[in-house]
């Protein structure tokens, strides 16, 4: 396969040299809680037509059906505490929810708090550890709430901050800590301080809190600089003064309604610390941090080319005064028990990484290069080698991710004939065939080789359903601003935002409350009907009772979840790892494998076959 060039939020690399480094609020909702933790036992549905293209992974041959999921819970030796002192989040099994997409409470089609504090239960009951929260405050939704207006608030298209405190206190109650999403590289255009600069004049203390300059050019009709937007186009906008000429350009790395703040100055870091200490204090057990490595620029602005490599001497990307941030921001997370901060930093050098993750500063940092890796045993061993060598000397946890609410969903990523991913060849990936049954196949053995890693894990909403990229999406439709901003180009985020799938034959799968009239804010495929929670829940060929049956293991057994590994022998094509007791086997290779010597099989992701481990499947062995 080809090195495709890989352009993540403005950072370049090839992805081959990736491989190879690391790689105002009202009462709180009366709704009452799902009760915690019943899984209802839905009768078995099967298609009789058996593995059409969209019920892949559910007809399993009734042969060796019993050997699939099989885990017997009561056979569990040992149990890990629900929190693990001030280092939870070591082990943790964080459950990304993307609010306007998982439940709709009030009718109108977006997702909202209520909706997630009704459905608590069922976070409950598939036996994560946390929930992140992606940005649920005030925002024009010019990128999905990435575009911050009030930093203190919630929208109240979501609810209000009693809602979020409600929500807190619930979970919490249930044992399940709350993540937020933290932006700090820019604000909305609409938020105050924005406002303001826009009324003061050039110069002013107003302005100086972001990237305000004037233009190039004989009456400053050109950008300060050619800098390109992250999104497509330039990363200036010209505005026009108060006194109703042309004026300044402002900087934004994203959107234009997403201005740049400027972290040199003391408001902008005094403003950050107190956010989070508002969070903090309101219970948030974490902070996702947005952007982590674009905070700081050089205040020269100067030219920069388009392969220039992120760190020390890049203008906006990675540069070492960053850090100082986030020293400060680890004190501040440290006047708190337990709370963890976690860096959304795509970076192609692991050593510029491993940075951020230095004693007093990030507890960890996203594997994007995990996320982006082909299904390729060598790939990806290299991969979990170099994320495990990154994190070791700074004694950081690992983390595992498969999917995000950026990036298209695995089902569809692994049934391509590229199994890669890279965020700016989306349009490239889109256009290549997907076999879902196969792509659903690996996606199975996929997240058992994920939730065997030593280290987090993230799980995507809709990745415990099996869910897949929705690709048809009528352009009318589509609301992420790259695919406005890239003329179509690229065909954008939406196809993994699609709303989840409850209940029910047709859409909108009770994602709404009964008799709701507004539709989905993104419509969903009807195929989705053999993959909503309840089709899915008491099937034990299902992607979701493979995920319940996983979680409750990891959480079970104290060797997984933070530790080490270690890789053992196996043919061309197979990954096999022991974690102390127990072994994970996974097979990339066109051929049947066998297994290990083994005391007990704990968990497969598809039938065996005569004994051996068929292509594109994985095992959870004990071995003692
Ligand atoms: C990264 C977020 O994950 C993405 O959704 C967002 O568009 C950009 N940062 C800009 O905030
Ligand atoms: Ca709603």
């Amino acid at each position: 396969m080809a090195a495709i060039p890989t352009i993540v939020f403005g950072l370049v690399f090839q992805r081959n040299i990736m491989a190879g480094l690391i790689a105002g609020g009202s009462e709180a909702d009366p709704r009452a809680l799902d009760p915690i933790p019943a899984i209802s036992r839905s009768p078995l549905r099967r298609d009789p037509s058996g593995c059409t293209r969209h019920t892949v992974g559910r007809a399993l041959p009734d042969h060796d059906r019993k050997q699939v999921l099989v885990h017997d819970l009561e056979s569990s030796r040992h149990s890990r505490p629900a929190a693990v002192g001030g280092a939870w989040w070591r082990s943790a099994a964080i459950y990304q929810l993307y609010v306007r997409s998982f439940a709709d409470g009030n009718g109108d089609g977006i997702g909202d708090l209520a909706g997630v504090r009704a459905r608590l239960g069922y976070l409950s009951a598939l036996g994560i550890d946390a929930i992140w929260f992606n940005p649920w405050y005030p925002s024009p939704m010019s990128d999905a709430g990435y575009d911050i207006s009030d930093y203190r608030g919630i929208d109240p298209v979501f609810g209000t901050l009693a809602d979020a405190d409600g929500l807190i206190a619930e979970a919490h109650a249930a044992g399940i800590r709350i993540i937020i999403d933290v932006v700090p590289n820019h604000g909305s255009d609409q938020h105050r301080w924005f406002q303001a600069a826009l009324s003061a004049a050039p110069g002013s203390a107003e302005r100086a809190r972001f990237w305000f300059r004037p233009g190039r050019g004989p009456a400053g009709e050109l950008p300060p600089n050619g800098w390109q937007s992250i999104f497509g186009g330039p990363a200036w906008t010209r505005i026009t003064e108060p006194d109703g000429r042309p004026g300044e350009w402002y900087l934004h790395l994203f959107a234009p309604e997403q201005p740049d703040f400027n972290w040199a100055n003391p408001d902008v870091r005094a403003e950050f610390e107190d956010v989070l200490r508002f969070w903090l204090g309101r219970g948030a057990d974490g902070i996702r941090i947005d952007s982590a490595a674009h905070l700081t620029k050089d205040p020269s602005l100067p030219e920069v080319s388009s392969s220039a490599l992120p760190g020390p001497d890049h203008p906006y990307a990675d540069r070492d005064d960053v850090h100082e941030v986030y020293r400060h921001w680890r004190a501040v997370a440290d006047e708190y028990p337990d709370r963890v901060l976690i860096g959304e930093i795509w970076l192609p050098d692991a050593a510029r990484l491993a940075r951020y993750v230095r004693p007093g500063e990030l507890h960890t940092v996203f594997n994007f290069p995990y996320l982006s890796c082909p299904w390729d045993a060598a790939q990806l061993r290299d991969v979990i080698d170099n994320t495990l060598a990154l994190n070791a000397p700074a004694g950081a946890p690992a983390t595992w991710v498969l999917s995000n609410h950026d990036v298209d969903r695995v089902v569809s990523r692994l049934g391509r004939p590229d199994t890669s991913f890279s965020l700016q060849h989306r349009g490239y990936f889109h256009g290549l065939p997907v076999d879902l049954a196969l792509g659903t196949r690996r996606a199975r053995a996929a997240a058992l080789l994920t939730l065997a890693l030593p280290g987090s894990v993230y799980v995507y909403q809709g990745e415990e359903l099996g869910l897949w990229e929705v690709q048809d999406i009528p352009f009318e439709l589509r609301q992420d601003p790259i695919w406005r901003r890239s003329d179509g180009a690229d065909p954008g985020r939406d196809g993994c935002r699609v709303p989840l799938p409850w209940a029910g034959d047709e859409p909108p799968f009770a994602f709404s409350p009964p008799g709701t009239a507004a539709p989905p804010w993104l419509p969903q495929p009807k195929e989705w009907r053999d993959l909503t929670v309840d089709a899915e829940t008491g099937d034990a060929e299902s992607v979701l009772e493979l995920y319940r049956s996983a979680l409750r293991i990891r959480h079970a057994e104290p060797v997984l979840g933070d530790g080490s590994m270690t890789w053992l022998d196996a043919a061309d094509g197979v990954l096999a790892f022991d974690r102390g007791g127990i072994q994970c086997v996974v097979n990339l290779s066109p051929r049947p494998t066998p297994l290990p010597a083994h005391a007990e099989l704990l968990l497969a992701s598809w039938p065996l076959e005569d004994g051996l481990l068929p292509p594109d499947c994985a095992v959870w062995l004990r071995t003692s």
